[in-house]
């Protein structure tokens, strides 16, 4: 028999203005407010061998042991090859559900499996409580800056978000309180608050305690439900430990969302949502129409994994390689951004947040750092509303000390450049700002450079 003639991929070529409107008139009315990810774009860019990469929220897969992966898979092939490769339940399977219980009684949760979904990473599961709950104009609350990839999802469903200011602190629940009061008032009643309360992404900042009661407080005066998502509350490199808001609360008001991706693997795409009975119901019909059920190869790794009982000692040994890249990063600011830049000093967590003078735009100063092959998350990419022009995300999980040093270092010769450039243009020399240094618990405070280097 004669094969047929290999055909050639087609490749596409640049959409034309034609293209477009040859579809403009099917698309739904949501996918109108729909907005890239901005680290997904930056990811393909980002790919490139020769960049630096401070773009990125990856945590360092390379550390995991391959031999381990490899007997984990080996085994499931060997004793479960069948079951592992079949569909599973919507809800996950129960031995996921107990590995996935541990990770939370690790930070002194313990809920009730019934209340659990297993997720496609933690993504799914923010993007399947905003399909359950919000309709389009309701109102969510955020934080300002917040989780970048919750962005894309809320603009989806169309949703109204209200972003609410953070400090060292976490969400100022002062303005809050004056959000949920102006919402009353209006006769609206927000879907709920989303937040990130443990070494947010993308500040690297915690909600102090005291919020952390206030908070749950007034999600319960205000009957609002919380979305807590933890993905980094176990990326702690000092510091007490500060209880979850599910924890606090009890689980009536709050919905929690976990992930494994930072603390075992992103690539195994395996997440979590806790909720009340009658919201979990919801939610599994909505996963049942998303995609069935979670990978059942992903979960059958997962059992391996946590069967052999060492998952706390890899998160330990990602929390201290993890401590020494933030504590080169933190020098490398020091030393290489201009003394008018702020940053803010993260006790846990995989992000830096750096604020420059309010003269440069960091989506055009992305395209210069690009031009010196590193790159960063512009800081309006954690905005709804255009704010964050001259913040930046660095994130210090992904690289070699080296590298880091080498990328801060690039990343503030463009910043110089805009800076003197700011200072002939307009003759001012403004003096750099004063450092406000307060304690906290587990977050050292918003920081300016350290005077010298
Ligand atoms: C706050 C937050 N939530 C959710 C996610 C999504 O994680 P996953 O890989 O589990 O989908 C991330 C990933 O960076 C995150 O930072």
């Amino acid at each position: 028999m004669t094969e047929p003639p290999e055909q050639p991929h087609r490749r596409r070529s640049h959409t034309t203005a034609h293209d477009i409107e040859r579809y403009a008139g099917l698309f739904a009315e949501r996918t109108h407010g729909m907005r890239s990810s901005a680290m997904r774009d930056l990811m393909a860019i980002t790919a490139r061998p020769e960049v630096i990469s401070l773009a990125g929220g990856l945590p360092d897969t390379s550390t995991f042991p391959p031999a381990t992966f490899a007997a984990q898979m080996t085994k499931i092939a060997q004793e479960s090859a069948a079951e592992a490769l079949q569909y599973g339940p919507t809800e996950g399977f129960e031995e996921t559900k107990d590995c996935v219980l541990q990770v939370m009684g690790a930070e002194g949760m313990l809920p009730d499996p019934e209340d659990v979904i297993i997720t496609t990473g933690g993504q799914q599961a923010i993007d399947l409580i905003t399909k359950t709950l919000v309709d389009p104009g309701d109102p969510v609350i955020c934080e300002a800056p917040t989780y970048p990839g919750a962005v894309p999802v809320f603009s989806s469903y169309q949703a109204d978000v209200i972003q609410v200011e953070t400090d060292d602190d976490g969400m100022r629940v002062d303005e809050l309180e004056s959000v949920l009061r102006q919402l009353a008032a209006e006769g609206r009643r927000p879907k709920f608050i989303y937040s990130v309360p443990s070494f947010q992404n993308p500040a690297g900042v915690s909600l102090s305690f005291e919020r952390r009661l206030r908070l749950v407080e007034l999600a319960r005066a205000h009957e609002v439900l919380i979305a807590e998502d933890n993905p980094y509350g176990l990326l702690r490199y000092e510091g007490e430990q500060l209880p979850p808001l599910y924890q606090l609360e009890g689980g009536d008001y709050v919905i929690y969302l976990g992930t494994l991706s930072k603390i075992l693997s992103p690539g195994i795409r395996l997440g979590w949502a806790v909720a009340p009975p009658p919201v979990m119901e919801k939610i599994v019909l909505g996963k049942q129409a998303s995609d069935l059920c979670t990978s059942t190869l992903t979960q059958y790794f997962v059992r391996e994994y946590f069967s052999e009982g060492h998952w706390r000692d890899y998160v330990e040994s990602l929390c201290d390689l993890y401590r020494s890249r933030r504590d080169a990063m933190l020098d490398a600011l020091g030393r290489h951004f201009p003394p008018q830049a702020k940053w803010t000093r993260p006790g846990g967590g995989l992000f830096i947040w750096a604020t420059l003078p309010d003269y440069i735009d960091t989506t055009d100063l992305l395209a210069k750092a690009l031009r010196e092959n590193v790159a960063f998350v512009p800081g309006q990419a954690a905005y709804v509303d255009g704010r964050g022009g001259s913040s930046m995300r660095l994130n210090f999980s992904a690289s070699t000390e080296e590298q880091i040093d080498e990328g801060i270092r690039r990343i503030g010769q463009v910043i110089w450049e805009q800076v003197e450039l700011y200072e002939t243009l307009t003759g001012e020399h403004p003096a750099p700002p004063q450092r406000d240094e307060k304690p906290a618990d587990n977050v050292l405070p918003m920081r300016k450079r350290a005077e010298g280097g």
